[in-house]
C-alpha cells in the first residue's frame, strides 16, 4: 500500500484522489478482516496441543541452543530450507513448525511498515518516539537503551496477542553525510562515535531481557545496511546499483564503527546487508565484508590501542 500510495502522488490530482480513496477503503476492509481473523501467536514446539512434537531434539530445552538448531537443520528438505531464506518463511507443518514473517520494523517505536507488524482495535497504535537523527542529538548514552527497552516491551505485548513479530528490522546506522538522502533521518547522524553508541544502546534495549541472560532475545535486532549506503533515488543513480567509492581509510573510520559498536558491544543478532555496490562489488555479496569475523576480529579493530599497537608491530607496518 505505501508503494502504492508513493506512486499516486505522482499522478494527476483527480486520479490520486480516487486512489487514496480506495486504498482508504481496502485499508479499512483489510484491517477488519485482520481484526476478525487476529488470533494469539502461534509458536514452534506448542507441546501442549501437540504432545508428539515433545520427541523432536529441536524442542528440547534441556539441550543447548547450538544441538536444537543442528537437529532442526537435519530434518528440514532442501525445500523447506529454501523457503525459508525469504522473509516470509514457510510453514513446516509436519514440525509443528508454523509460517513467520521476518520483516518487522521498530526504528523509533514498533511501526507497522514491514508485513510481519499491524495494529488492531485491540492495539490501536504504539509509542512513536522522535526520529533517531533528533534522539541522537540527544547525546544521551541511556536514553538510547532507555527507548529501545520501550520499544521492545511494546513489540513483546503485541507479539502476545498476535499482531508483530519478534524480529525487527531496526537501527539504521549509516552514517548520514549527504543532505540528498531521503532516509537519513532514520539514522543517528554522521558521527561515527554517536552512531557507534546508538547503536549498542538502541540494541542493546530492544534485546537485552530483564534477568540479564544475554543467550535470550527479548526480541531480535538487525543493524542495517551493511555498509556505506546513502542514496536512494536521486537524479537517476538509484541504491539498487550504485557503487560507492570508498577510501578504506574512511571505510576504517567512519563506515564501519557504528556495525563493528552493533556486534561487538551491542551483540546483535543480526546484520542486513545494503543495497549498494561498495568499490564494485555488492554488499550482499563479498565475502570479505560478509565474514563479521574477518571484518570485527582480524582487521583493525582491538579491544586496546596496545593490541592493535601489537598486531601492527608483528605485520611489519610500522
Ligand atoms: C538521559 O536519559 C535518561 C534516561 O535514560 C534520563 O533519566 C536522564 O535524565 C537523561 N540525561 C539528561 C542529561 O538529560
Amino acid at each position: 500500500l505505501k508503494v502504492t500510495m508513493a506512486s499516486a502522488e505522482n499522478r494527476v490530482p483527480n486520479v490520486s484522489v480516487f486512489l487514496c480513496f480506495l486504498i482508504l477503503f481496502a485499508t479499512i476492509l483489510l484491517s477488519f478482516g485482520r481484526v476478525s481473523s487476529q488470533t494469539s501467536p502461534v509458536f514452534a514446539c506448542d507441546v501442549a496441543k501437540n504432545p508428539a512434537l515433545a520427541n523432536y531434539g529441536f524442542c528440547k530445552k534441556s539441550l543447548g541452543v547450538n544441538a536444537r538448531v543442528k537437529d532442526l537443520v537435519s530434518r528440514l528438505t532442501l525445500q523447506e530450507k529454501i523457503g525459508n531464506l525469504v522473509n516470509s518463511a514457510v510453514d513446516v507443518s509436519r514440525l509443528g513448525i508454523p509460517r513467520y514473517e521476518w520483516w518487522s520494523e521498530a526504528l523509533h517505536g514498533v511501526s507497522n511498515v514491514g508485513p510481519g507488524t499491524r495494529f488492531s482495535n485491540v492495539v490501536p497504535g504504539s509509542t512513536s518516539f522522535p526520529m533517531p537523527i533528533l534522539i541522537a542529538a540527544s547525546f544521551n548514552a541511556s536514553l538510547f537503551q532507555t527507548i529501545g527497552k520501550v520499544v521492545s516491551t511494546e513489540a513483546r505485548a503485541m507479539h502476545n496477542v498476535g499482531l508483530a513479530g519478534l524480529t525487527y528490522w531496526s537501527p539504521n546506522i549509516n552514517i548520514f553525510r549527504d543532505p540528498r538522502w531521503g532516509r537519513g533521518q532514520e539514522t543517528p547522524g554522521e558521527d561515527p562515535l554517536l552512531a557507534s553508541k546508538y547503536a549498542a544502546g538502541y540494541v542493546k534495549g530492544l534485546q537485552q531481557t530483564d534477568d540479564g541472560d544475554h543467550n535470550k532475545l527479548k526480541v531480535a535486532a538487525c543493524c542495517k545496511h551493511y555498509t556505506a549506503y546513502d542514496v536512494d533515488d536521486w537524479k537517476g543513480v538509484q541504491r539498487y546499483t550504485f557503487n560507492a567509492v570508498v577510501t578504506q581509510q574512511d571505510l576504517d573510520d567512519t563506515y564501519q564503527p557504528p556495525f563493528k559498536s552493533c556486534v561487538i558491544d551491542g551483540n546483535v543478532a543480526s546484520v542486513m546487508c545494503s543495497y549498494n555496490q561498495v568499490n564494485g562489488k555488492p554488499t550482499c555479496a563479498d565475502p570479505d565484508l560478509l565474514k563479521v569475523d574477518v571484518l570485527f576480529k582480524s582487521q583493525h579493530f582491538t579491544k586496546t590501542p596496545e593490541e592493535a599497537a601489537a598486531i601492527s608491530i608483528l605485520a611489519g607496518k610500522l
